[in-house]
């Protein structure tokens, strides 16, 4: 019998790709729907491989998982998989580091305007029958000469820059794993996190969820943040503690949020329902027909350089 490799959703795929590229190298593939860790112990117990997209990959899977050597992430960040746990066993983990940069970038932008412009609270006056104008959307103050601050300054981070200076935005970024001269080159002025959220108009989140990340953004920021600035999330739910910036957002401390991922999805979306200066999607912004044809395709890629004895080409560990 050859190695099992098992997917655990499928959403992303109907496993066809997989099969013609993992078959022929003697892998048999499973798909099975794992919403949790005994789900993929279940589904896998001699797997070789995993293919996952955000079921949780801890310490009960990995130890559970004799013949497990592979996890291949279909995504950028990795937080869903205990990392720490992998290294200890000698598994090898890899992602998709590239695969939508430019549609997050995008998408953090579209939602930067919308806030900033009120595109959503004009459509819903309108199509509630108000033709009002500017009436209780004051003040907008205009994006030339604003501050755009970004906490994490890797491949999104980097792609937001010439768009937001292409609406006159000044670019302000922490990060502290990132070179002095990698801002300077990009003209993005390197700042310590509390200058950042002191001196922004808007923040906009693009750094993984690790134990230094979760809650980043909590009371303690969001009192540092002007009383007119935006936060703008598309990198991951926990990185602000939501309950804080419902209150913060409740007392006037900031002036709106738009987001793409909350704590808790839906029901930490719905938990600001009644706040008007809120927007939300809901975890699309890495989608458009391209990226998830190279989202699809790679987690399989890696896995098959992997059983030919070939080195992956975005180990994480
Ligand atoms: N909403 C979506 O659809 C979607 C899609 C793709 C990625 N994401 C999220 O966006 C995040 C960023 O993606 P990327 O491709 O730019 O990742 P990346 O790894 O290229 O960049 C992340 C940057 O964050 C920095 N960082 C790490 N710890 C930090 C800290 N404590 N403070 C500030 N910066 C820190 C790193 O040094 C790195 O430069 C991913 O980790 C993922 O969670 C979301």
């Amino acid at each position: 019998m050859g190695a099992d490799i098992l997917m655990t959703s499928s959403k992303l795929s109907d496993g066809k790709y997989e099969r013609k590229l993992l078959e022929p190298l003697g892998a048999r593939l499973i798909i099975a729907d794992c919403k949790n860790e005994e789900d993929v112990i279940d589904a896998g117990k001699e797997a070789f491989g995993l293919i996952v997209t955000v079921t949780p990959i801890g310490e009960k899977v990995f130890n559970a998982l004799p013949n497990l050597k592979i996890v291949a992430r279909t995504g950028i960040g990795v937080d869903n998989i205990d990392l720490e746990t992998a290294r200890k066993h000698g598994v090898t983990i890899c992602n998709v580091p590239d695969y939508c940069l430019n549609e997050v970038a995008d998408h953090a932008m579209a939602l930067l305007l919308a806030t900033e412009r009120k595109i959503v609270q004009q459509h819903m006056k309108v199509i509630s029958g108000k033709w009002e104008g500017v009436k209780g959307v004051k003040p907008i103050y205009g994006l030339q000469e604003r501050v755009l601050g970004l906490i994490g300054f890797g491949g999104i981070g980097r792609l937001m820059v010439p768009r937001a200076k292409a609406f006159g935005l000044k670019v302000i970024a922490y990060d502290p794993y990132v070179d002095q001269s990698v801002m300077d080159d990009l003209g993005v002025l390197s700042v310590t996190l509390n200058e950042l959220l002191k001196n922004s108009d808007y923040v906009s989140l693009h750094a993984p969820l690790t134990d230094e990340t979760r809650h980043v953004i909590d009371s303690n920021a969001l009192k540092m943040m002007k009383p007119t600035a935006f936060l703008i999330n598309t990198a991951r739910g926990s990185l602000i503690d939501r309950v804080a910036l419902k209150t913060a957002l409740a007392d006037g401390r900031i002036a709106g949020a738009a987001m793409d991922v909350i704590e808790d999805n839906l029901e930490g979306a719905q938990s600001f329902s009644q706040m008007p200066n809120v927007i939300f999607t809901s975890y699309m912004a890495y989608y458009t027909e391209k990226s998830l044809d190279l989202l699809r395709k790679t987690p399989a890629e890696e896995i098959a350089r992997f059983l030919k004895g070939k080195p992956v080409k975005n180990r994480v560990v």
